[in-house]
């Protein structure tokens, strides 16, 4: 994982009120839960005390209460009791439960993966995309690293094959450029855009990235690291993705379809269409990126790239200077 960064690893729905919530990001073990704030708090989901898994125990108040001996801990991974040296005595500061930086915006919850910090960069989303849009998650389990995932939304290539019968028809198999663009909007705090340029095949050799013209309009693509990233539809059409990594070897894609339509009952109609194509097109990019070997990328690996591969390249190449 890029270190220094705001991952989105959950939706807001997925953490209740008053209840421990045992999930696996970031390679770890994690407990997510609110206090009676609703504030989101996530922890390492094991008890300093003797490895015993939080999750199986219980909230007491603030705090979270182990199931092995009963020591509470509060949202910042201090220890506030020790059943066994009474109520009366002070628990050593030593006695700590791993806390993390917890963030909540746009139905999503960030945890901040680093060295704490006085003041921390802004979430990764995108400004352009209203809160005001309604949208419906389709959530699925990828057997990859999500860095194998997130390039499969880079790959301006494999429209008019993965999806030669959905959203790549037409055999538009020349692919101009294509145009990318990377900007720094806060120290550390990275997005790439891309605009593309398909057409058929009449003979044409396809232009390079440095024989294109300035990019002008909306990019069709935006990608903000370390993990979400959008398709600009139009105005009110939206597909998001985060991708949370679960460990090296699984990501969890949180799929989201934008739409303007937030009538009842439109909304509905609206909602069940976009879940369904979410579906058959995030399919069909699966099938295909789940035999990729290895099931995580890097800078330095034995893959020949061409240059349509360029957010890809870029990609990789940013990940790896973050990650240093
Ligand atoms: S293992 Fe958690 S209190 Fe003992
Ligand atoms: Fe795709």
């Amino acid at each position: 994982m890029i270190p220094n960064q705001w991952y989105a690893i959950l939706e807001s729905d997925q953490i209740r009120r008053g209840r421990l919530t045992g999930v696996t990001r970031m390679g770890e073990k994690l407990v997510a839960w609110r206090d009676g704030a609703g504030t989101a708090h996530i922890m390492g989901d094991r008890c300093p005390h003797r490895g015993a898994a939080f999750s199986a125990g219980k909230l007491t108040g603030e705090c979270v209460q182990c199931p092995f001996h009963g020591f509470e801990f509060d949202p910042r991974g201090a220890c506030t009791l020790i059943p066994a040296n009474g109520r009366a005595a002070t628990p050593p500061k030593a006695m700590r439960a791993q806390a993390y930086e917890t963030r909540e915006a746009h139905g999503l919850v960030y945890i901040w993966w680093g060295e704490p910090r006085a003041s921390y960069p802004p979430l990764p989303f995108f400004d352009n995309l209203p809160d005001r849009l309604a949208y419906v998650t389709f959530r699925d389990p990828w057997p990859v690293h999500y860095s194998r995932a997130i390039e499969n939304q880079l790959d301006v290539l494999h429209l008019p094959f993965v999806h030669h019968n959905t959203i790549g028809a037409g055999g538009q198999t020349v692919v101009h450029g294509p145009v990318v663009c990377e900007r720094e909007l806060a120290p550390g705090s990275w997005l790439l855009e891309a605009w593309l340029d398909n057409e058929l095949d009449h003979g044409q050799v396809a232009r390079k990235p440095s024989e294109m013209p300035a990019p002008t309009g909306r990019p069709l693509i935006q990608f903000h690291y370390p993990n979400v990233w959008q398709l600009w539809l139009g105005d009110d059409v939206r597909v998001f993705v985060a991708f949370a990594p679960v460990d090296d070897a699984n990501t969890l894609v949180y799929a989201r379809q934008y739409h303007s339509f937030t009538i009842p009952g439109l909304r509905q109609v609206a909602d069940l269409f976009s879940l369904f194509s979410t579906f058959i097109i995030l399919r069909q990019d699966k099938d295909v990126v789940i035999t990729q070997r290895p099931i995580r990328s890097d800078l330095k690996m034995d893959e020949i790239l061409v240059p349509g591969d360029l957010p890809i390249i870029l990609y990789r190449k940013r990940r790896q200077a973050l990650m240093q």
